[in-house]
């Protein structure tokens, strides 16, 4: 049993008071969901807030991406070591707004993903195709090709610890969920592509999908065989949303 993994991410939202609300209810809410886990990915400076607040409930922290580089003078990077530091389990690497806004390529994330990996954290690992992509029927060579990245930089025993999630790009903020079905398909692909090279890693592999999930969505995603959860953005941040989309990974688990 791969169990369930519900991950916010925060992106660039949040303050001290608002961060404190919302933790506070999500700590109250989900701890002890059999078979699923809940995450928050929060801004950096607020790692140390939310490590407070979460405490020792079983809420992971995570990070909204990391340096591919170790300490050192790189202005403005924070390594996977500081995320560790600061609680973090995770490192979400590859979103596709770092990818489209930041300029962060395949081997970049290949890069970000073994440095959060040799740290110890778990990298969240983000896949997704654009609009275009998907309507030139592209979407399994560009997921792939991001896939393969990773794997030719790590191996494909490094997904033993690691999650990937698939968020295609037209459905990010866009109110427009791919269907059930349509996510299904991607999963399923990503899933035999790496059971081709290592099929109990590829079992035992957590695939989350990320784009406009809400909680009136999520259970019929979550009840995909593929899918194993969601990576959450605008829903995260309003608590009772979030907390409903946990119940639903629960009905799932
Ligand atoms: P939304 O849930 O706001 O569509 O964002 C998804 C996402 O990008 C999570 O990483």
């Amino acid at each position: 049993m791969r169990g369930k993994l519900v991950a916010g991410n925060w992106k660039s939202n949040g303050d001290l008071v608002a961060n404190r609300r919302l933790l506070e209810q999500i700590k109250a809410s989900v701890s002890s969901m059999p078979g699923v886990e809940a995450a928050v990915c929060v801004p950096y400076p607020y790692l140390a807030q939310a490590q407070q607040i979460l405490g020792d409930s079983s809420v992971a922290l995570g990070g909204q991406d990391v340096s591919q580089f170790g300490l050192g003078a790189y202005t403005g990077a924070v390594t996977s070591t500081m995320l560790a530091d600061f609680g973090c389990k995770y490192a979400i690497v590859g979103h596709s707004e770092r990818r489209s806004i930041f300029g962060d390529l395949d081997e970049v994330v290949a890069a970000k993903f073994e440095a959060a990996r040799k740290a110890g954290l778990v990298p969240i690992l983000c896949l997704g195709e654009s609009l275009q992509e998907r309507e030139t029927e592209i979407t399994e060579s560009v997921v792939g090709r991001q896939l393969d990245a990773v794997i030719a930089a790590s191996g494909v025993a490094s997904l033993s610890r690691a999650v990937v999630a698939y968020e295609p790009v037209w459905a990010i903020g866009t109110g427009k969920t791919a269907s059930p079905a349509q996510a299904q398909a991607v999963h399923a692909f990503i899933r035999n592509k790496v059971a081709r090279l290592d099929a109990e890693v590829a079992s035992g592999l957590k695939i989350l999908y990320g784009g406009s999930v809400k909680a009136g969505n999520a259970v019929e995603l979550f009840g995909q065989p593929d899918i194993d959860g969601g990576l959450i953005g605008g829903a995260s941040l309003v608590a009772d949303e979030f907390i409903a989309i946990c119940r639903a990974a629960v009905a799932r688990a």
